[in-house]
C-alpha cells in the first residue's frame, strides 16, 4: 500500500507547509521532556518514493548526514540553484533519509497530551509513529510539533520514524547563500503537558515598567472546563489578572468555549529597562489551574522591559536612537555544519561582545532558539529573519499564489516563537526574493500581530528608500556606497531609518573603509549603522586524504584560523561538486573556527565605547559614546610610545561622564622632552567581570599623536655600497636584491572585483626589468632600470648611498598614466633566512592597510614572522602593516636587519612572494621560503570591499606619475648566524 504521506508527493507541492502540526507558539515549559536526540538507524534512499531498503546504517541526530559519511557531500552554491528543474520541481535524484527509533512513552503520562518536536529538518520532514502517518512540515529552521496523543500508549514503546526529503518546492525559497545540507540539524524531543494548556504566552513590557501578558489556553479534550484560570509572576511577585478577561472562559459569551484568553498585568516601579548595553532581565513565571487551583501548565520566561519604535527617521531604543553596530550570522559550525551547541553560539556573541558589536541579524533564517536567549542575556538588538530567499527564482516566485502561504507561514511562525525576547526589536521577511504579493501579505500578517515592532525587507525598500507604503519600515539597503546613504540622509526625502541589513562584505582580506563608514554614519543624522556581511568563513573541515568531511572526529583538529596538518578549511568544490561557487563561502571576520580575523580590530575601535576627542591644554578629552551607560564598568591605563625613547604607562582615572558627554582629564606624566615622536594611546579594559568579559579584558585603544616626528639626517660614510652591474644591490643579508614591485596577490576583492583582471591585463604580475644604467659617484651609485609589462613602461631609480652604518636607498618611480589604479608602488626584496623575529615601530600589532588602520595603535610592536601571515582560507595579499617608521628583523643570535624609512609606509614582512600566493587555492598548498619577503610600500591600494559590495575610495587608489621613496638599511651578520637563502625559483 502506497503511504498516504508520499503519495500526496508534499516535496512538489509548495500549497502544503504543514499538515497535522501543531501551531506555533511561545510558551516555554520545563517539561519533563524527553530527549530523542542520538544514534538512530538511518538510511539514505536515492528519492522519496524509493522503497524503504533491509539495510540499516546510523546517523547522529542533530547531525546533517552530508557531514555523517553517507554518500551525500555538502554542495555549495551562493544564487544559483544545485539542480535545473523550476519551482516547485525538484530532481529526480533526492536523497532522501528515513531516521528511525523506538521511543519509550512513561507509563504515569497516561491521560496527558504528548507532543513530539522536531527542531529542525530539512527541507520536507515527514513523520510517522507504528507505520501511522502522523504529519507533515517544511520551514527548515523552525520546529515541528506534532500531537501523538493518540498514537503512542504511555508505558510502551512505538517506532518513531522521520523522513527527511532533501529536495522540494520549499527549497527554492530556502536558496541562501550557504551549504546545501539534508538532515535533522536541531533537537528532538518528547514531552507532555496537561490536556488543559497554555497555547500561547504573548508578554508586552515596555521601559515604564508596564508589563502585560496575554495567554491563550485550550483544552486537548475538547471544550475548555468552566473555572480555570492563570496566575502569574515576576520576581516572586504576583501579578494582576485583568478585570476585564477574569471569567474569560466561564460566563463571557464573547469568547469561544474551545479558545481561552486571559491577561495579566502589573507596572513595575523602577524598573530596570533592557538595552543592549544593560541587558536587565526579569523572571516571569505563568500558570495556568484548573478549577480546583491545581497547576496544569507553567511557562517561564526571562523578559526584558524595552520600548522600540520609530520616530521620524530614526529607530528608538527606550528612546534613544542606538548605532546599530551589527553582524550577520549564519547558525554555522566547522564540524557540524548547521548544528552549534549552546556554547559555541555564546562562544560566538561573547566573541562579538568583545569586538564592539551590538546586533546580530540573523541570516537568513530564524536561529536556533538558544540563540535568542543569549541575545537577550548579553545585549543584542536582534533582527529576526523568516526562512525565505528564492534568489535564483525570485521574480517569478514572489507573486506565485502557489507560494503565498509558505511566506505567510513562515513569517508568522517566526513571529510566533521569538516575540517575548527583549533581544529582538526588528521582523525581517526574508532575504533576496523579489518583492511581491507574499510579502504584503506576511508584512499585513506581522502588523496585526505584533504592532510593537518594525518590520524590514530589503527587496522592497530598494525600490524606494524613501517610500512609505511598502512592506518594510526601515530602508535597509546592502552594500549601498557611502555616499548614496549620506546623500539620502541629506536630500530631504527620507522617510525612515536608513540602516543597511548588509555591508562591508567580510571576504578574505577585506573590510576597507569601514572607519569611513562609520565616520559618516555618526556625524550624519539619518544613517544608524548596518550589519557587517558576515561572521562566519564557512569552510568545512576536511581530511585531505580521502576528501572526506571530518565532522564530529574532528574536534581538536584547527586552532589560530588553521586546520591540522592532513587537513584544510574545505569551500565550494572541494567536495568535487561541479556547480558551486568556491571561496564565496568564506567571507566572515572570523575564520571557520572562530578566530577572529584582523577586520575585527578594526570595528573593535570603531566601536569603543570611549574615545579621545582631542587634546586641550586642559587635558585629553575623553568621550563617552555609549548610549546608556557611564564609563564606571571601564578600567584605563595610558601608554605613551616614543619613537626614540622608552615609553610610560601608567594608570588612567576615567572621568564620571553621562552618554554622549566628554570631559576633559589630566595626564599623571610629563611629555619627554626627547624621544620624538610620541603617541599617546588609553588602554581600556573591563573594570569587572562582565558576563561577556572576566575583568581586564582589553576593549579598545584611543590614541593620539602627541608630537611629531623629527626630520632625521644620515650622516654619509665613506664604506663603498656593493651594486652589480645589474644595478642590484649585493648585502650579506639579502637573498634577493631590492626591485620594484607595483603587485600583490590578488585579494579577493582585487579578483571579485575585476580589478586583478586589468592588472593581469596591464603585465604588472610580471614586469620585465631591463637596467638602463649604473652610475658610480664616490660613496654614491645611482640606477636607472625600465620595468615593462604589457601596456605600459615604468621608469625607476634607485640612489644607493653609503651612510654611518648602512646604505641609504633613494627611489623614484614614474608610472605611465596607463598603469592609472595598481596594487603597490614600493620595494621588494629578500632576506637571509633565520631572521625570524620582527620589531617595529609604526601600527600594530595586527595587519592593518591604508583604508584599515583604525584597529592598530602607533607604538613599538614585536612578532615572530610566522605571526606576521594572515592565513585568509584563499592564499591572497596578507600580513601587512600600516604606517611602519622602521624595523628590525632578528635572528637569536643577535644577526639582524634594521630598516629605517623616511615617512610612515605599508611594509610586509612574510615567508612568501606574491606569486606563491597567487599559485595556491587553500592555505594547506603553502609552502613557507626560508628567508622573508620584505615589502615596503610607497603607495599601497586600499582594500575596499568589492567582492561584494563598493571598491575603496579614491583616496586609498595609487595614482600613476611619480612615486618617491627613501629607506636606509643598516645590518650585520654576528658569527655563526644568519645562512644567505637560495636567490631564486
Ligand atoms: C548578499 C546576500 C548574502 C550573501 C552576500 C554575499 O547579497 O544577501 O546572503 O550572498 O550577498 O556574500
Ligand atoms: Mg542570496
Amino acid at each position: 500500500m502506497t503511504d498516504p504521506l508520499v503519495a500526496l508527493r508534499p516535496w512538489e507541492a509548495p500549497e502544503v507547509t504543514s499538515w497535522g502540526r501543531l501551531p506555533m507558539n511561545a510558551a516555554v515549559r520545563r517539561p519533563e521532556a524527553r530527549c530523542l536526540d542520538g544514534d538512530w538507524r538511518f538510511q539514505l534512499l536515492p528519492a522519496p518514493d524509493a522503497p524503504l531498503g533491509d539495510v540499516w546504517s546510523s546517523s547522529q541526530v542533530p547531525g546533517a548526514w552530508t557531514l555523517q559519511d553517507t554518500g551525500d557531500l555538502p554542495q555549495y552554491t551562493n544564487v544559483r540553484m544545485p539542480f535545473a528543474q523550476f519551482p516547485p520541481g525538484t530532481p529526480a535524484a533526492n536523497p532522501t533519509g528515513v531516521y528511525e527509533r523506538e521511543v519509550e512513552v512513561p507509563g504515569d503520562w497516561v491521560g496527558r497530551r504528548i507532543v513530539l518536536q522536531v527542531g529542525a529538518a530539512e527541507s520536507v520532514l515527514l513523520v510517522h509513529v507504528d507505520e501511522q502517518p502522523v504529519g507533515i512540515s517544511k520551514d527548515s529552521h523552525l520546529a515541528a510539533e506534532f500531537d501523538l496523543t493518540d498514537v503512542v500508549r504511555p508505558g510502551s514503546g512505538s517506532v518513531v520514524r522521520l523522513t527527511v526529503v532533501k529536495w522540494s518546492d520549499a527549497s527554492h525559497i530556502e536558496d541562501q547563500d550557504q551549504w546545501w545540507h539534508g538532515g535533522i540539524t536541531r533537537s528532538v524531543m518528547l514531552y507532555a503537558t496537561d490536556p488543559l494548556h497554555l497555547a500561547d504566552v504573548t508578554v508586552r513590557a515596555g521601559r515604564s515598567g508596564e508589563l502585560r501578558i496575554d495567554c491563550t489556553v485550550r483544552d486537548a479534550r475538547g471544550a475548555l472546563p468552566g473555572g480555570w484560570h492563570v496566575s502569574g509572576d515576576l520576581e516572586g511577585l504576583p501579578l494582576t489578572q485583568d478585570a476585564e478577561f477574569d471569567r474569560v472562559n466561564a460566563e463571557d459569551e464573547r469568547v469561544s468555549d474551545f479558545l481561552g484568553e486571559a491577561r495579566l498585568h502589573t507596572t513595575v516601579a523602577d524598573v530596570r529597562a533592557w538595552n543592549a548595553e544593560t541587558p536587565e532581565l526579569y523572571d516571569l513565571a505563568v500558570r495556568l489551574h484548573r478549577p480546583d487551583g491545581t497547576v496544569a501548565d507553567a511557562s517561564h520566561h526571562r523578559i526584558g522591559f524595552r520600548d522600540v519604535e520609530i520616530a521620524g527617521r530614526d529607530l528608538l531604543i527606550n528612546g534613544e536612537r542606538v548605532f546599530i553596530r551589527g553582524v550577520n550570522r549564519h547558525d554555522f559550525h566547522p564540524l557540524t555544519g548547521r548544528t552549534p551547541s549552546g556554547d559555541d553560539m555564546r562562544a560566538d556573541l561573547v566573541l562579538l561582545k568583545r569586538f564592539g558589536f551590538n546586533a546580530i541579524r540573523t541570516s537568513h533564517y530564524p536561529n536556533d532558539p538558544a540563540l535568542y536567549d543569549l541575545a537577550d542575556e548579553l545585549g543584542f538588538y536582534v533582527v529576526d529573519e523568516a526562512d525565505i530567499e528564492s534568489h535564483d527564482h525570485a521574480h517569478e516566485i514572489a507573486d506565485d499564489p502557489r507560494y503565498l502561504n509558505a511566506f505567510v507561514d513562515r513569517v508568522s511562525r517566526m513571529v510566533l516563537r521569538d516575540k517575548n525576547h527583549p533581544s529582538v526589536v526588528i521582523w525581517s521577511l526574508g532575504n533576496e526574493s523579489d518583492y511581491g504579493a507574499g510579502h504584503d501579505a506576511a508584512a499585513g500578517w506581522v502588523r496585526r500581530h505584533d504592532p510593537t515592532r518594525p518590520l524590514q525587507y530589503e527587496g522592497a525598500a530598494k525600490l524606494d528608500w524613501a517610500a512609505t507604503d511598502d512592506a518594510s519600515d526601515i530602508a535597509c539597503p546592502m552594500y549601498a556606497p557611502i555616499e548614496d546613504c549620506v546623500a539620502h540622509a541629506l536630500s530631504g526625502r527620507q522617510t525612515r531609518p536608513l540602516i543597511q541589513c548588509e555591508y562591508s562584505h567580510a571576504m578574505g582580506n577585506s573590510n576597507g573603509t569601514l572607519a569611513d563608514h562609520w565616520a559618516a554614519i555618526e556625524s550624519t543624522p539619518g544613517l544608524q549603522g548596518g550589519f557587517i556581511w558576515e561572521f562566519w568563513d564557512h569552510g568545512i573541515l576536511q581530511r585531505l586524504s580521502d576528501g572526506k568531511p571530518v565532522g564530529r572526529a574532528g574536534t581538536g583538529l584547527y586552532g589560530g584560523g588553521v586546520a591540522a596538518p592532513g587537513h584544510r578549511w574545505a569551500y565550494g568544490g572541494d567536495f568535487g561538486e561541479t556547480i558551486h561557487d568556491g571561496a564565496f563561502i568564506a567571507d566572515g571576520v572570523v575564520f571557520p573556527d572562530r578566530t577572529p580575523k584582523p577586520a575585527l580590530y578594526e570595528h573593535r575601535e570603531i566601536a569603543a565605547p570611549v574615545r579621545i576627542e582631542g587634546v586641550r591644554h586642559e587635558g585629553i578629552v575623553l568621550g563617552n559614546h555609549q548610549h546608556f551607560r557611564g564609563l564606571d564598568w571601564l578600567a584605563g591605563q595610558w601608554e605613551l610610545s616614543l619613537a626614540d625613547g622608552p615609553g610610560l604607562t601608567a594608570p588612567a582615572r576615567l572621568p564620571d561622564l553621562p552618554p554622549g558627554e566628554t570631559a576633559a582629564v589630566r595626564l599623571p606624566f610629563e611629555l619627554p622632552r626627547d624621544g620624538g615622536e610620541a603617541w599617546l594611546t588609553l588602554r581600556v579594559t573591563t573594570a569587572e567581570d562582565q558576563p561577556w568579559a572576566p575583568r581586564g579584558t582589553e576593549l579598545c585603544l584611543p590614541r593620539v599623536r602627541l608630537r611629531e616626528a623629527a626630520a632625521r639626517e644620515d650622516s654619509p660614510a665613506d664604506q663603498p655600497v656593493e651594486v652589480d652591474d645589474e644595478g642590484l644591490l649585493r648585502h650579506p643579508l639579502l637573498a634577493a636584491a631590492p626591485t620594484l614591485c607595483l603587485w600583490r596577490a590578488p585579494t579577493d576583492n582585487d579578483e571579485l572585483g575585476g580589478i586583478a583582471a586589468r592588472w593581469r591585463d596591464w603585465g604588472l604580475d610580471a614586469l620585465a626589468r631591463t637596467v638602463v644604467s649604473v652610475r658610480r659617484d664616490g660613496g654614491r651609485t645611482t640606477v636607472d632600470a625600465e620595468y615593462a609589462g604589457t601596456t605600459g613602461v615604468v621608469r625607476h631609480r634607485q640612489v644607493f648611498t653609503a651612510v654611518e652604518g648602512g646604505i641609504r636607498v633613494d627611489e623614484e618611480a614614474e608610472l605611465p598614466d596607463e598603469f592609472h589604479d595598481v596594487a603597490r608602488v614600493g620595494t621588494v626584496f629578500e632576506t637571509a633566512s633565520g631572521l625570524d623575529l620582527l620589531e617595529w615601530f609604526g601600527q600594530g600589532p595586527w595587519e592593518s592597510y591604508p583604508d584599515r588602520s583604525a584597529g592598530a595603535p602607533v607604538g613599538h610592536h614585536c612578532l615572530p614572522v610566522e605571526e606576521l601571515f594572515t592565513p585568509y582560507l584563499r592564499p591572497q595579499e596578507s600580513g601587512g602593516r600600516h604606517g611602519v617608521r622602521r624595523f628590525t628583523l632578528s635572528a637569536p643570535d643577535a644577526t639582524a636587519l634594521a630598516v629605517e624609512l623616511d615617512a610612515p609606509r605599508q611594509v610586509s614582512v612574510t615567508r612568501f612572494r606574491a606569486e606563491d600566493l597567487t599559485a595556491a587555492a587553500h592555505h594547506d598548498e603553502l609552502v613557507p621560503r626560508s628567508g622573508c619577503v620584505v615589502h615596503l610600500d610607497a603607495a599601497h591600494r586600499g582594500l575596499g570591499t568589492a567582492s561584494c559590495g563598493p571598491d575603496t575610495s579614491a583616496s586609498y587608489l595609487v595614482p600613476p606619475g611619480v612615486h618617491r621613496w627613501s629607506w636606509t638599511l643598516r645590518g650585520g651578520r654576528a658569527a655563526g648566524g644568519v645562512t644567505p637563502a637560495p636567490a631564486g625559483d
